[in-house]
């Protein structure tokens, strides 16, 4: 491997650093281990073959400023055969041109303006759930607050019936497992079968749609066509799973997790109570703090140097979002939770031309659950050690038992 400093060797560079991303462990308080690594071994080769950034200005160079993709040089996703590349069509595993004229394709109904009409559904949601729990003064932060709104908008979104949430953020948790293949290589039995059941599930729907047109993405996209270029079945299919995948259960983390600092931070939770304004900034700051997906990856298309070192072309680079999150040379204090910060943008949506596509989205469907939490209870308390984790790579609460007073 070239290197611009001559005394690293791979041999050195190399290791988990105490990180090793199938620890269980790191769900609970990845931070720090996190910390460790970006100051140990801000640039990595870990021992399956796959390198890691921790540090921000390495992360916004890769996103932002490398040569790189989601394929490699020969056009393979590594660790896929080129048939499962081939069968890979979901726009986030797509370079351009197909990237874009797939991202394109949807882009019109993320705009903050498309989504604003869906605003009020959300709110009546979100409020009838917590008229619910409201006099019981316990809820399942999870169950009862962070799937309703997001369901409730990929469902509108995609023409999915909502009373199929529960089984689907099953599905959609065991598909992630897909993104890190080498790390994971025990749990891709179970994440194919996920994908085949969330592909039938689809194709239902699309058939349906072929016969009923509907104005809903998936409607849009069964007659969409694009400079006369219709998309294929195959790609049709990926993006409604992909677009389920994307923007289930990442919004479902970020409301629980959001929670979750609530409680942790009662203080933090009644500057919003008194002034709702500061909901997107409370958002921002809980992508920072504790966001639900830890990781992205690129693939680098040529030899690029970060902090020193240079990884070579073809390399398999992820992004450690979550350590980026927290560099104290971007963040001051970076481990204070606070929702007035006002300083460098966090990492959690990725960056470049694959930044989320969702974000408007998730930002309101949070906004609205924090705002209603807020307006109406008060001394939040969680036990954080009775939180249950969804089987998923990203920092996904499957259960969260919560106490609350009324205000
Ligand atoms: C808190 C919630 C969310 C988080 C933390 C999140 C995070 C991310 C991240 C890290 C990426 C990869 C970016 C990159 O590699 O540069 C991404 C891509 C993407 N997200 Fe989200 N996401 C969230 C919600 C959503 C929602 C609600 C949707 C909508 C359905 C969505 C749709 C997408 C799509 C389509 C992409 C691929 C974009 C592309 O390849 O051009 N996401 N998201």
């Amino acid at each position: 491997m070239s290197n611009t400093n001559s005394s690293v060797s791979d041999q050195a560079l190399a290791g988990w650093y105490d990180v090793d991303p199938t620890n269980t462990d790191l769900k609970p308080n990845p931070h720090p281990y996190y910390k460790h690594l970006r100051e140990a071994q801000p640039v990595n080769l870990t021992p399956v073959g796959d390198w890691r950034l921790s540090n921000y200005a390495d992360i916004q160079k890769l996103l932002k400023h490398s040569h790189s993709g989601m394929r490699n040089l020969d056009g393979l996703i590594p660790g896929e055969s080129r048939e499962q590349t081939e069968a890979s069509k979901f726009m986030l595993r797509m370079d351009p041109p197909d990237h874009d004229r797939l991202r394109n394709l949807v882009s019109k109904a993320f705009t903050p303006r498309s989504l604003s009409t869906m605003r009020p559904t959300i709110e009546l949601l979100v409020s009838a759930e917590l008229d619910r729990v409201g006099p019981q003064g316990e809820m399942d932060l999870v169950a009862d607050l962070a799937l309703a709104a997001p369901a409730a908008s990929m469902c509108a979104m995609l023409g999915v019936p909502f009373e199929d949430r529960h089984e689907l953020t099953e599905l959609v948790s065991l598909v992630t497992y897909r993104l890190a293949k080498n790390a994971y290589p025990h749990l891709q039995k179970e994440s194919e079968a996920a994908i085949m059941k969330l592909a039938n599930y689809m194709l239902l729907l699309i058939e349906e749609r072929r016969t009923h047109p509907t104005d809903d993405i998936l409607g849009q996209l069964v007659t969409a066509e694009e400079a006369d270029d219709r998309l294929s079945n195959d790609e049709l299919l990926q993006q409604s799973i992909g677009l389920l995948v994307a923007g289930l259960e990442t919004t479902i983390g970020l409301i629980a997790n959001g929670m979750v600092c609530f409680a942790r931070y009662p203080q933090e939770f009644e500057k919003l109570a008194a002034d709702p304004t500061l909901a997107g900034s409370a958002v921002d700051e809980c992508l920072r703090f504790e966001p639900s997906v830890p990781i992205t990856r690129r693939i680098l298309w040529e030899d690029t140097e970060f902090s020193g070192t240079v990884i070579p072309a073809n390399a398999s680079v992820f992004a450690i979002l979550i350590g980026a999150n927290r560099d104290p040379q971007y963040f001051t204090d970076p481990d204070r939770f606070d929702i007035t910060r006002r300083e460098a943008k966090h990492c959690s949506f990725g960056g470049g031309i694959h930044f989320c596509l969702g974000s408007h989205l998730a930002r309101m469907n949070a906004e609205v659950a924090f705002n209603h939490m807020a307006q109406r209870f008060t001394a939040i308390e969680v036990n954080e050690s009775d939180i249950e984790w969804a089987p998923s790579l990203f920092r996904i609460p499957g259960k969260i038992p919560a106490r609350f007073q009324l205000r």
